[in-house]
């Protein structure tokens, strides 16, 4: 296994994170309500995992002025995509969610990465909906981003564009659906009932499919960086697997994010 080249990512405490609005099934159908302790007491234990990965950085978007309007803030993975040091930026489906944009691109700026947007108009997700795959865009549409937004996004990077269309509103994000372990060859796993034409993905990545009780537990949102895969607790088989593929595997429990459709992956967005 060769080491990845995924090395600096960017987080956000969960200091405004709540369940103000609904935007996704997840939001409307927990049993539990949101515990707003557990929730930090996750992401700490969450971001220690990270941050005990040698050679890991992780930089942490500053919330201080976050309005206390923006409550999935915290969920960088949709900030936008980074690729050679450029950001598109999102363009956010849900008017709930456009306070972010702000911030994200503030940040972007003073760390002097090359910004970049498409037109407002096109939605476009960011790392929730694309991963960069050697030379191509892997996308998901058909929920948060639009396909004409993704060729944009392709084009500006200087991407082959592969996109793929959603089937499952629970699914309406592709890491939460995808999840690519070797960022050049393109191995992975993913569930494929999430996809309209799961062999179309099968074609030019090479995936494990999952279970829909595993997907169910979000083990596609893992974090994967080098030969390190952080999973959502609970998913024994993937688990497993990837255990005998020889990756160190560490679990971590997001029930209080998943209750918002967002699990580990969703909480880092990829800076290389
Ligand atoms: N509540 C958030 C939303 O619906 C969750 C975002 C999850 N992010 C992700 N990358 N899948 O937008």
């Amino acid at each position: 296994m060769k080491d990845s080249n995924r090395k600096k990512v960017l987080m956000c405490a969960p200091i405004h994170y709540d369940i103000k609005y609904s935007i996704n099934p997840w939001m409307k159908d927990y049993d539990e309500p949101l515990n707003k302790e557990l929730a930090l007491a996750q992401w700490l234990r969450f971001y220690s995992t990270i941050e005990r990965i040698n050679d890991v950085t992780i930089e942490v978007l500053d919330t201080a002025k976050t309005p206390n309007n923006c409550p999935d803030i915290v969920f960088t993975a949709n900030a936008g995509i980074v690729h050679n040091n450029k950001v598109i930026l999102s363009n956010f489906k849900h008017p709930e969610r456009h306070c972010e944009k702000p911030f994200y691109r503030k940040w972007f700026e003073d760390k002097g990465y090359e910004v970049d947007e498409i037109l407002e108009s096109l939605y476009f997700e960011g790392g929730g909906d694309c991963i960069v795959v050697g030379d191509k865009l892997v996308a998901g549409y058909g929920f948060r981003s639009e396909h004409i937004a993704l060729e944009l996004v392709a084009e500006k990077l200087d991407l082959e564009l592969h996109a793929f269309k959603l089937a499952d509103p629970r699914f309406y994000h592709l890491d939460t659906c995808l999840s690519i372990l070797d960022p050049e060859t393109g191995s992975g796993f993913f569930y494929p009932k999430a996809f309209e034409d799961p062999k179309a993905l099968k074609k030019i990545l090479k995936l494990k499919s999952v279970s829909k009780r595993d997907a169910m537990k979000f083990c596609c949102n893992s974090v994967v960086l080098g030969d390190n895969v952080v999973i959502p607790a609970g998913s024994k088989k993937i688990l497993e697997f990837l255990r005998e593929k020889g990756y160190n595997v560490f679990e971590v429990e997001m029930s209080e994010f998943i209750k918002s459709g967002g699990a580990a992956q969703c909480l880092v967005l990829y800076l290389n």
